[in-house]
């Protein structure tokens, strides 16, 4: 990780409509970049080509940013974030910038444009968060998602739309079936409670054998619900799309 030092606390503010481009080899050194971008990092063109972007590298910003970035571009996809980034002198300045594979795979390219307030502002305090919390992770750009959704994300392969659609069919198939065992096994219980409840009709009649006989009534109504999910289920996987 470059480190450029020193920093001052100075913005150098972006015009309004300017566009920074710069277009890169497959290595990601800069092969040409459009006066915009020499004006805003304050080098010279002849500083910046061959150079890497890291000529520009803010140490405010956090390495998770850039690790995503070149993730992206490498699986093929676009970029999109908020990027302080430094200039020669030190000063500062904000953009929103979006990178992404050339289609003719000779490099990569990068629009930058002025970034409102507001986008600067939440990307500070995120990035702040970030320089603490090494485990908040980025996506294309925005903040991963957490939770159960995301760790299925995660162990998804990136495959194509219809392996995704075998997987999932298949996690619903198992599914249906852990449901299903689960049901049969509760209808074998609950059959054998009615049983012994119509051979032994005395217990029955009392008031206790009559909540028994409810209560294995519902629970074999319940696991006759639970198999039809499954039957539901294993038709669902059965089903296979013809895209
Ligand atoms: C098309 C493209 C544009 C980039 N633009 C910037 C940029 O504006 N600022 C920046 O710091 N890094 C930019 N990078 C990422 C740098 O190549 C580098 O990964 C980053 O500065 C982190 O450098 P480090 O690994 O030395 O810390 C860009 C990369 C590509 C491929």
């Amino acid at each position: 990780m470059r480190s450029n030092l020193p920093v001052t606390r100075t913005e150098y503010f972006i015009q309004d409509g300017a566009a920074i481009i710069s277009r890169t080899d497959r290595k990601g050194l800069i092969a040409s970049c459009n006066d915009e971008f020499v004006e805003a990092s304050g080098f010279t063109r002849e500083e910046l080509l061959g150079q890497a972007h890291n000529i520009v590298r803010h140490p405010d910003m956090p390495p998770e940013a850039y690790r995503d970035m070149w993730a992206s571009l490498e699986r093929g996809r676009p970029w999109s974030g908020i990027v302080k980034n430094r200039r020669k002198n030190g000063d500062f300045y904000w953009v929103r910038a979006t990178a992404t594979p050339m289609a003719d795979g000779s490099g990569y390219m990068s629009v930058r444009i002025k970034a409102s307030r507001e986008e600067i502002a939440s990307a500070e305090a995120l990035y702040a968060r970030m320089r603490s919390d090494t485990d908040i992770r980025l996506d294309e750009g925005r903040l991963a998602p957490t939770g159960l959704l995301a760790a299925f994300r995660r162990f998804m392969p990136q495959t194509g739309l219809i392996t995704r659609i075998y997987l999932i069919t298949g996690s619903l198939a198992a599914l249906c079936l852990i449901v299903g065992l689960v049901g049969l096994n509760a209808a074998g219980s609950s059959r054998d409670a009615l049983r012994t409840l119509h051979e032994n009709p005395a217990s029955a009649s009392q008031g206790t054998g009559k909540i028994e006989a409810d209560r294995a009534e519902a629970r074999y109504q319940t696991s006759l619900q639970l198999l039809s999910g499954m039957a539901a289920g294993l038709t669902l996987a059965a089903w296979q799309p013809s895209c």
